[in-house]
């Protein structure tokens, strides 16, 4: 049997596997569904369950198309941010999921930089203040279920990101990715490890934390896991935007990925400690010694495009056809639902339409939606003087005229891969490497065939004019919300 690398993404509307053989070719691919509800205003939870459960099925399914295999490792790639809560004698979660999200912790968050934090919290962690990260998250669980923290001091309930439940759950290692714990904004970017006056000051216990460790692990044996023999190691856990540039070959400088999921991910790699801008640091991977990257992240990106598709009731295919096929006119749309994340972090923005009127279309808001999308990772890329090139990933990409309208607000030339599932392809390369499927060689090859070229056709007048139009509305959206 041909040696295998299975490769999962578990992301915040599906979970995804994908079995790799040795010369790269996917030989098997599945996916199932994952639902979210919001259950108030700024609420976004999931069933954790069935997110475990949504692992199960995709890989059932991948191993079942491939018949026999020879899995040799499994890669993992998680949503990031999010947080599970669970006992830790049963393994069953206490309370939903909360979604990266969610913005129940947007008191403490703003509480904390009222009293003057942020800049501790962004020196020690490389993040803003924001609620978007999973320490108020964890906080604000901890508060409803164990208020005196009696039970998360003593280790007897767990609290993790989507890693640490899924490795704890199949592996029965109670660990956790350094790359995810740096989304947390309670790691020390510094040693790698929680800090505890971090710990301390979101009042989250140590002893309710796995473990932080590499990306490549060791991270013990996965045991029940469907048809999958019981005992193939995982050899790499990556965030899903980490494993996106992980598959790019971004250990290359110069490289810089733009991931359009439901929101957006930029992301390069560089050394902490730059100018506080619109891009925070992060841990990118370790394999022992970390590297670091500048990311931001915007919050609602594809997530436009479905609320726009529930709104008009149609499917959200027919919102990026229209989108492609019509202009604006006047219409901008600033989508700050649950405020805007990079480069303005305003949690309290306020989503806005502006430039309607009796006689705009379905397609002229589908286009504003989309031109968004474009708007927002442009102002970001602001902050990255020199970029050449913008490597473009996630399903959005599928959007011709969004990767076209991409290049010609940035003025740089935007090349879309062709693999549709770039996040569970970053952790296939990762997860092959140890057990030596291919070399980082390999990987730079792979990462730089079927890129689709889009170079920028506006000239400066007519960027700086759309630029300018989004900048007032945003102003405005800003204001409404101050
Ligand atoms: O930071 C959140 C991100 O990791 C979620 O990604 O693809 O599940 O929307 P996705």
């Amino acid at each position: 049997m041909e040696p295998l690398v299975l490769a999962v993404d578990q992301g915040t509307s599906s979970t995804k596997a994908l079995l790799v053989n040795a010369s790269g070719a996917i030989v098997a691919r599945a996916s199932a569904p994952l639902s979210q509800t919001h259950p108030g205003p700024g609420l976004a939870e999931q069933d954790a369950a069935e997110l475990l459960g949504s692992v199960r099925d995709a890989v059932t399914g991948c191993l079942r198309e491939a018949g026999p295999a020879a899995v040799r490792g499994v890669g993992l790639s998680t949503q990031r941010e999010s947080v599970v809560l669970w006992e830790a004698r049963t393994g069953l979660p206490v309370a939903p999921l909360v979604g990266w999200q969610d913005q129940r912790g947007a008191a403490l968050t703003a509480g904390l930089a009222e009293k003057g934090y942020g800049d501790l919290v962004r020196r020690r962690t490389g993040l803003p203040l924001d609620p978007m990260f999973s320490a108020s998250k964890m906080a604000a669980l901890l508060d409803r279920h164990d208020p005196a923290r009696r039970r998360s001091r003593r280790g007897e309930l767990r609290l993790g990101t989507v890693d640490a439940w899924l490795l704890d759950s199949l592996t029965g290692q109670f660990v956790t990715e350094v790359g995810n714990a740096s989304r947390t904004q309670l790691l020390d970017l510094a040693t790698g490890d929680w800090d505890d006056e971090l710990l301390d000051l979101f009042d989250v216990p140590r002893a309710a934390l796995g473990r932080v460790v590499a990306s490549a692990g060791p991270f013990g044996e996965i045991r029940g896991l469907g048809p999958l023999p019981d005992g193939v190691p995982v050899t790499a856990v990556l965030g899903d935007s980490h494993a996106a540039l992980f598959a790019h070959a971004g250990w290359r400088p110069g490289v810089v990925k733009a991931t359009y999921g439901t929101g957006s991910s930029v992301m390069t790699v560089a050394e902490p400690g730059g100018p506080a801008g619109a891009l925070c640091d992060t841990i990118a991977w370790s394999d022992g010694s970390p590297s670091f990257a500048l990311e931001a992240n915007i919050r609602s990106s594809g997530r436009t495009l479905t609320w726009l598709a529930d709104l008009l009731d149609v499917p959200v295919d027919r919102i990026v056809d229209l989108a492609a096929g019509s202009d604006a006119g006047d219409v901008t749309l600033v989508p700050a639902f649950g405020g805007l994340g990079a480069p303005w972090w305003d949690p309290g923005a306020v989503p806005l339409i502006a430039g309607f009127d009796l006689g705009t279309s379905r397609a002229q808001l589908a286009r504003a939606a989309l031109e968004s999308v474009a708007h927002q990772v442009a102002d970001v890329l602001a902050d990255l003087p020199g970029l050449r090139r913008l490597v473009a990933d996630g399903g959005l990409t599928r959007s011709a005229a969004l990767m076209q309208l991409q290049a010609d607000l940035t003025g740089v030339e935007v090349a879309r891969t062709a693999h549709p599932e770039l996040s569970a392809a970053g952790a296939a390369g990762l997860a092959g490497l140890g057990p030596g499927l291919w070399t980082i060689a390999d990987l730079e090859a792979r990462a730089d065939r079927d890129l689709e070229v889009f170079t920028p056709a506006w000239d400066d007048e007519r960027r700086e004019r759309a630029v300018a139009r989004w900048h007032q509305c945003l102003k405005v959206a800003r204001d409404l919300g101050a």
